[in-house]
């Protein structure tokens, strides 16, 4: 079934940037052209779709934006519209421009904001999972994951150089506050000795005594990562814990911090976002509504909001076992 009466479409970024949100944007602009529909960005979120800042995309505007981080459009967490009056302002104005369907591009709260517009204005709306913390039920890896994880190999590797050189233990943070999924893939990735995970509690009893039984097998140094979420404590306290214990060790710590939102998507990134922003306008023009688009096993998937916001996506229990074999 064809929805024949879609003839505007909105785009917009909402929540934290991530690397790759370029490439969906300039890939829903070009289906839709493609279809002949007219194509609208939104500038700032939705702050932006409250106070009317939207305009029109042409082909040539989503143009040279595909290796380029950040997004286009900005971005926003907004208060506003978890107001019913801000919402009640968001419909006027795409009624205002005569938008007939949205894609929103983020994470969680993104996907939230528009389960509970739709609940209460009849527009349809398609997500598409845009976080560097790849924590949305419904597909296998959010657009700017990938290039977060490999900014944050690179960072571990340049630590590792000084670790190595001074032997010494960094404790070194990296993102996601409810997620370990960065934490994960860029412990594996860099060979850390030990992974803190917001999913599971660790204790600092228990590295110590590991870090202890490694030192009497002569490994020199140590690099921890831990999920800014984790719930032993940050690296901070995590560090200061471990001084105060073990100060046989040279602790330090690292935060990585915003980098790795930032920087020129990888191709990985860049294929799983055009994929997704294209199917985001087939499925507005099939009749899909209130669905997060996500690619499953290689499959493009069609998830409800309702689920895609309340489900979790489970840490994969044996990459966390494995991790831990591999650092002996
Ligand atoms: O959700 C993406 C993310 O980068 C998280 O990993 C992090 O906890 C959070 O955003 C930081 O948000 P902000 O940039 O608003 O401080």
């Amino acid at each position: 079934m064809t929805n024949n009466n879609i003839k505007r479409i909105a785009v917009f970024t909402s929540g934290g940037d991530a690397p790759g949100m370029n490439a969906a944007i300039r890939a829903v602009a070009r289906t839709a052209i493609y279809h002949d529909l007219h194509v609208y960005g939104i500038a700032n979120g939705y702050d932006g779709m409250i106070r009317g800042d939207i305009s029109r995309l042409e082909l040539r505007d989503v143009g040279n934006i595909m290796q380029r981080g950040g997004t286009i459009l900005k971005t926003a967490r907004s208060k506003e519209f978890m107001t019913v009056e801000g919402r009640l302002k968001a419909i006027e104005s795409l009624k205002a421009h005569d938008i007939d369907a949205c894609v929103a591009i983020g994470g969680n709260g993104t996907f939230t904001g528009a389960s509970v517009f739709n609940a209460e204005h009849d527009i349809p709306f398609v997500g598409l999972p845009g976080t560097i913390d790849n924590d949305l039920f419904g597909t296998d890896y959010t657009i700017g994951f990938d290039t977060a994880i490999n900014t944050a190999m690179e960072a571990v590797d340049k630590i590792r150089d000084t670790a190595d050189s001074h032997n010494r233990l960094f404790f070194i943070e990296v993102m996601g506050r409810h997620s370990g999924y960065i934490a994960l893939h860029t412990a594996i990735g860099t060979g850390a000795s030990n992974v803190f995970l917001p999913e599971m509690t660790n204790s600092v009893e228990d590295l110590i005594s590991e870090l202890r039984i490694s030192a009497k097998r002569h490994k020199l140094f140590n690099l921890v990562i831990v999920a800014e979420g984790n719930l032993s404590g940050n690296a901070d306290e995590l560090a200061k814990i471990v001084k105060e214990k073990a100060p046989e060790f040279d602790t330090k710590v690292s935060v990585i911090g915003h980098l790795q939102r930032g920087g020129s998507p990888t191709c990985a990134d860049r294929v799983l976002a055009s994929r997704l922003g294209h199917a985001a306008v087939e499925a507005l023009i099939h009749g899909k509504k209130n669905v997060a688009i996500g690619i499953v096993n290689d499959h493009i998937t069609y998830t409800k909001f309702e689920d895609a916001i309340t489900k979790t996506k489970a840490l994969n229990k044996e990459l966390i076992d494995m991790a831990h074999i591999l650092a002996i």
